[in-house]
């Protein structure tokens, strides 16, 4: 690949969930293979990189985020061989790989916790995870109490074949998701040699699945009563998330990528809520971005999101680090949704990709957003798959309706996402031909020619992409920036037509707009603009 500087600096990063995106053989998942035949669509549709879920050995208790071999393909997704190819296919259309790592916990599963498991306690093998005694008499009280983010407690009491009870083990997500033991060397030269593992076969970088959490305050306090245990919302000081120990591993993670050739991208996902605490993960020694999940919890809210860029880019800019947009991922509502649903909803999903793909740094879409995929909510009790909705005690039904396959072609289910007959792991919504990117391809006003033509504008633009913005005067409801050179961006939150001093070409818009005219633009409700000149 051509050598560019820093290249996830003005990135548009695609984010594929394996299980979802295309399905080769007709099991009914998606996988490695179903990726790589469908590469032209995403080199067409004009991404500079793809990042994939968790693609490893696994037995999807949580969709694969509980590896059982953090260096093999799961039979469903593929083989090595099958991920060698797709990297290959994507590298020579010019697009760049990231994978995900999952360093905070195993699968139980794993090799060693099923050695831990067969250990006594105090036994070596039982090190490598978070072991404890019990509290009470018969140690039958958790050593803390701690929450799982999936609901219940985070602590799982082992038995022994005969049924009699022992030690507890740390699980802050699922029981099937032993929280590994950092303090731990044997756990950091692992990890070390995963990175390397996938660095030799080529990957561009890493996404770091919890990256905030794999050190654990050493006296394992309690948390405050009431404390929210909630992966989406960092509100919450917690022992088991931000602690300070954690920058040390990325510090030398940050050696490890930096000592291959070419540029290695290190992502953290840190649902920590101040833009300054994440920016310390983005030190000039540490990692290279981090997802902005204050841009995407913000509301429909013009003063609040540009509070949030604001802050973002100031905090980012403080440490020299670029600043990540994002609207969608695996484990939130589709935006669609978020804004609304239904006509409203997608109109200002609309606008809120034309402000996201304008603003300064990189931008993260996730699978299906370029169709307008809505979150589905109405997916049947029985094929949920998420560990929420068993650990609420089915009270709260989880993150499957973003993680519905993906329609490619009109027709009937499974709308191209697998072979004709074939039945997707999660069923996909009847209507959903009609969004089927054969649907949309080629139509004009279509969301998927939208994000075509948006993202060829950002490659084409040196105004946008890294760079700096400024505000300009607007009615109220109406963010107004400017990048240069010469590119002008105006979006209309409001649900009235807005008056704004404007003059050029109209390159792109999210809904019908007229050109300014006597420079003025009349830009209608929740529509957002890109102009020159
Ligand atoms: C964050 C991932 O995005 C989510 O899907 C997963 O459940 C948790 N980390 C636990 O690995």
């Amino acid at each position: 690949m051509e050598p560019q500087s820093r290249w996830w600096r003005e990135a548009a990063i695609y984010q594929i969930y394996v299980r979802s995106f295309a399905d080769s053989n007709g099991d009914g998942e998606g996988d490695l293979t179903g990726i790589r035949e469908r590469l032209p669509h995403l080199a067409e549709l004009g991404v500079d990189a793809i990042w994939l879920t968790p693609f490893y050995v696994s037995p999807l208790a949580d969709g694969g985020y509980d590896v059982a071999d953090y260096r093999d393909v799961d039979p469903r997704f593929g083989t090595l061989e099958d991920f060698d190819a797709l990297l290959g296919a994507a590298h020579d259309l010019g697009i760049r790989l990231i994978i995900d790592v999952v360093p905070n916990h195993s699968s139980s599963a794993h090799a060693w916790f099923r050695e831990a498991v067969a250990a006594e306690p105090g036994d070596p093998a039982r090190s490598r995870y978070v072991f404890r005694d019990g509290k009470g008499p018969d140690g039958e009280q958790p050593p803390n109490n701690w929450k799982s983010i999936f609901g219940g407690p985070a602590w799982t009491r082992l038995k022994r074949p005969d049924g009699t009870p022992e030690q507890w083990y740390l699980h802050l997500f699922d029981p099937e998701q032993p929280d590994f033991d950092w303090t731990h060397q044997e756990v950091h030269d692992e990890f070390d040699d995963v990175l390397r593992f996938w660095l030799d076969r080529g990957v561009d970088g890493f996404r770091i699945d919890v990256a905030h959490g794999m050190v654990k305050d050493p006296g394992l306090p309690d948390i405050a009563e009431g404390a929210k245990a909630d992966l989406l919302d960092g509100s919450t000081t917690l022992p088991y998330f931000d602690q300070d120990g954690v920058h040390d591993i990325y510090r030398r993670w940050s050696a490890i990528a930096a000592s291959y050739p070419g540029e290695r991208a290190l992502v953290a996902e840190a649902w920590v809520e101040d833009a300054n605490r994440v920016a310390r993960y983005l030190r000039p020694d540490e990692l290279h971005q981090a997802f902005n999940f204050e841009y995407l919890t913000a509301p429909w809210d013009p003063s609040r999101l540009r509070e949030v860029i604001d802050g973002s880019l100031a905090a980012n800019g403080a440490v020299g680090a670029t600043t990540t947009w994002v609207l969608s991922n695996h484990d939130v509502t589709r935006h669609v949704t978020r804004f609304g649903g239904g006509e409203q909803g997608l109109r200002r999903a609309r606008a809120a990709t034309l402000l996201m793909l304008a603003l300064p740094g990189s931008v993260y879409l996730y699978q299906g957003e370029e169709l307008g995929l809505p979150e589905v909510t109405d997916l049947p009790d029985d094929s949920l798959q998420d560990p929420t909705w068993e650990r609420s005690g089915r009270t709260e039904r989880g993150r499957d309706g973003c993680r519905v396959p993906l329609p490619w072609e009109d027709g009937s289910a499974p709308f191209g996402f697998g072979p004709e007959g074939s039945t997707p792991w999660l069923p996909v919504p009847e209507g959903w031909g009609a969004l089927s990117r054969a649907s949309q391809r080629g139509v004009e006003g279509s969301t998927l020619e939208l994000y075509t033509r948006a993202l060829g504008l950002r490659r084409e633009l040196d105004a946008l992409g890294d760079g700096a913005m400024t505000w300009l005067d607007a009615p109220e409801g109406v963010l107004y920036f400017e990048r240069e050179p010469g590119v002008r961006v105006a979006v209309n939150l409001g649900g009235e037509t807005a008056e704004i001093a404007a003059s050029g070409e109209v390159l792109v818009s999210s809904g019908p707009v007229a050109a300014p005219a006597d420079g003025s633009l009349a830009l209608p409700a929740e529509t957002a603009v890109w102009l020159r000149g």
